[in-house]
């Protein structure tokens, strides 16, 4: 069966609640498909809003992170409980800002990978090499090491239902995306990953976007690549670009 295309935005910290449910409605004509589901990962503060203001539309909403614990004293941090009583449905986890500027590594993102399935939300795993480790050549040992590490104890059921995002940490924000033969590379790499630790209908089943400077532009070629399943888009999703993405057809 063909795997349904994901093209998720990932607001990042951009947007103020009220500047949230502008986008929302400059959006909400711009992003209307069929063809494929449509995510807002949205900043903890702009979940109730953006729920509220998406109502009615094709547009799920995602976090940005989730701690891993139930609940209790972990002050400043968000359940995963809390989330799905919000109207959340999937959760980015594993970001590769996450992983340099707030040093979550991955032993911290194979419990909140846990803790996501737990409460029922998807999770958007990440994964990406630097530039300096795609120069040495061991980009795909890496990304093996960080897919195999944050699935440990992740049952093929789960993984069947859940997204990888490839993001080469040099492509984020940069405006140079990987290019397409780079992409799909890496994607079959991780699929196939996948199929080594479970069986090849999980591996078939897995959505597998690719992040990293996609655009209006870009986004027909890369979707197109019979290992890519969409997008995980940072700066375009902003805009009303994030339609033309979103409808690259
Ligand atoms: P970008 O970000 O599209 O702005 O490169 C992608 C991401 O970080 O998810």
């Amino acid at each position: 069966m063909a795997r349904r295309k994901i093209i998720a935005g990932n607001w990042k910290m951009n947007m103020t609640p009220s500047q949230a449910v502008a986008l929302c409605d400059t959006l909400k004509d711009l992003v209307a498909t069929d063809e494929a589901d449509v995510v807002y990962c949205v900043p903890a503060i702009d979940i109730v809003p953006v729920v509220e203001a998406v109502k009615g539309t094709n547009v799920e909403v995602g976090a940005e992170n989730l701690y891993f614990e139930d609940k209790g004293a972990y002050t400043g941090e968000i359940s995963a409980e809390m989330l799905v009583d919000a109207g959340v449905k999937y959760v980015i986890i594993g970001h590769s800002e996450r992983r340099d500027y707030f040093k979550e590594c991955d032993c911290l993102l194979n419990k909140k990978v846990k803790q996501a399935f737990k409460a029922g939300l998807i999770p958007i795993l990440c994964c990406g090499e630097s530039l300096e480790q795609r120069e040495m050549g061991v980009t795909m040992d890496w990304i093996r090491l960080q897919i195999k590490s944050d699935l440990t104890g992740v049952t093929a059921d789960q993984v069947k239902e859940m997204v990888i995002a490839y993001e080469p940490i040099w492509a984020i924000g940069t405006g140079k995306t990987a290019t397409t033969g780079q992409a799909q590379e890496v994607c079959k790499g991780i699929r196939d990953c996948i199929a080594e630790i479970y069986d090849t209908d999980t591996a078939e089943a897995v959505r597998i976007q690719y992040g990293g400077s996609v655009n209006a532009g870009n986004a027909a070629e890369l979707f197109a690549q019979p290992d890519i399943d969409g997008g995980l888009v940072g700066g375009a999703s902003l805009k009303a670009d994030f339609g033309k993405i979103v409808n690259y057809k």
